[in-house]
């Protein structure tokens, strides 16, 4: 039987495919304020300017590519049974070849009606519609006759996935984190779900505390980090 993987990622993953990440110098939150694109009460104010600015993440979605980091991660399903637990709403996962993908905080590419099932089972995945790299605008609505909204978790709102994903790191022989600050709850809490046989590994840059002493921090960009990390798990 193949040995299973949980991967974590976040922003870090797709940061050498050109998409900024959040919260490092110039991230996307230096230059937007998140409460007002990206939450729920900014969507009850101006839902005109959280459009926009996810109509502008679509389009900028549209130009880039998976990076070597997606495109290993995708390769080790030849080896390993893997999950990948994203917190990334882009798609470089699945054009890199992934086919278990969980997104936990939504996704870019779909909307659905704003008036439609944001509880925990699950959005209801027969009500999110699939828009592309398209925008959408003040208008235009769902078969419902309900506005259209990204299908993005917001901040002020429950985290639906959240019970599958915990079930999937608690399964894993290993838990590997790419390109993750780890500052957004609960997402940033599910590697404590790892079984305390499975060894954690981090990939990042960045200093990043985890008090947990079987974590071995490879602090490489997600590309390089992820061929070392390919070497240490064959060793
Ligand atoms: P952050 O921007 O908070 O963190 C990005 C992490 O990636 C940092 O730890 C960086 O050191 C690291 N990093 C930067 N370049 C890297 C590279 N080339 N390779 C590997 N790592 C690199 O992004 P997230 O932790 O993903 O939520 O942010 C979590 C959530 O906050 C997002 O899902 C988003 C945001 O608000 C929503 O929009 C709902």
């Amino acid at each position: 039987m193949k040995r299973s993987i949980a991967v974590l990622t976040g922003a870090g993953v797709s940061a050498e495919s050109g998409l900024g990440t959040y919260r490092d110098n110039g991230g996307l939150w230096d230059n937007y304020d998140p409460m007002e694109v990206a939450s729920a009460e900014g969507w009850r104010r101006n839902p005109k300017l959280v459009l926009n600015f996810y109509n502008m993440q679509r389009a900028h979605l549209r130009e880039v590519q998976p990076n070597e980091a997606h495109r290993i991660i995708a390769e080790l399903e030849r080896d390993f049974d893997v999950d990948v637990i994203t917190q990334n709403v882009d798609n470089l996962h699945e054009r890199a070849g992934s086919t278990r993908v969980l997104h936990l905080h939504g996704e870019v590419t779909k909307v659905r009606p704003e008036n439609c099932c944001n509880d925990m089972d699950g959005f209801s995945e027969r009500t999110v519609f699939d828009v592309g790299y398209g925008e959408v605008h003040l208008g235009d609505k769902a078969p419902n006759g309900a506005q259209l909204r990204p299908h993005i978790v917001f901040f002020g709102e429950a985290v639906p996935k959240l019970e599958a994903a915990v079930e999937r790191v608690a399964r894993a022989d290993i838990v590997l984190i790419v390109g993750t600050s780890l500052q957004v709850y609960p997402a940033a809490s599910l590697y404590r779900y790892a079984r305390p046989d499975a060894p954690i590994y981090l990939i990042d840059p960045a200093e990043i505390r985890l008090h947990d002493p079987r974590v071995q921090h490879i602090r490489m960009v997600a590309t390089e980090g992820m061929r070392e990390f390919v070497l240490q798990i064959k060793k």
